[in-house]
């Protein structure tokens, strides 16, 4: 079975959650298969070993694991994105919207040094409003989107579309139209 579709598998539907309406992809039953977790890895890894990629950019809390994992297997420093007033050094911070609400979120100011190539990490791309938060903090520090890398993405919310202008190099594993 190709990859994109064990994952595709191992997520789980939840209706209602955490509205009336939303559609909730659970990826913790993916995280509870660490053979699943090594193929995923192994395959990004793969993807970017050769690029040039300076950082990792994880964003909370559900790009944290994944994240956090990808970055120690390219050995590249790992950089958490967070809900406002988390952090407790200096920050940079942004204001987006969500699927579902709003939200704030920053990064510490001395993460991201100058001109680096970050990819950003979710568990999912819905209507991008994270994904672009995280690609204005990376403006923001002087730095650049390389890439971004998602287990799933939400095509009918059309969020890569708003996260392309800062890089079209979008790497989601398993697609909902
Ligand atoms: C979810 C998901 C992504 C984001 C995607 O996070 O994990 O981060 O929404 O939506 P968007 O593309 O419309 O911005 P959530 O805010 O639910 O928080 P969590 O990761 O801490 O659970
Ligand atoms: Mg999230």
């Amino acid at each position: 079975m190709e990859l994109s579709e064990k994952v595709r598998k191992a997520i789980r539907n939840v209706p209602n959650f955490p509205k009336e309406g939303i559609q909730f992809k659970d990826i913790t039953p993916i995280l509870s298969e660490p053979k699943l977790v090594s193929e995923i890895l192994d395959y990004w890894e793969n993807v970017y070993r050769s690029e040039p990629i300076d950082a990792i950019i994880g964003i909370e809390s559900r790009g944290f694991m994944l994240g956090a994992a990808l970055a120690e297997r390219l050995q590249k420093p790992f950089i958490p994105i967070r809900k406002v007033g988390k952090l407790p050094y200096e920050t940079v911070t942004f204001i987006y919207d969500l699927e579902y609400g709003s939200s704030e979120v920053e990064m510490h100011k001395d993460a991201l040094k100058p001109n680096w190539n970050v990819l950003v990490h979710d568990d999912l791309l819905a209507t991008g409003g994270t994904a672009m938060a995280a690609a204005e903090l990376t403006k923001k520090m002087n730095a650049q989107v390389y890439g971004y890398c998602f287990l799933v993405e939400l095509a009918f919310l059309e969020g890569r579309e708003r996260i392309e202008s800062y890089s079209k190099n979008v790497d989601s594993l398993a697609i909902f139209e």
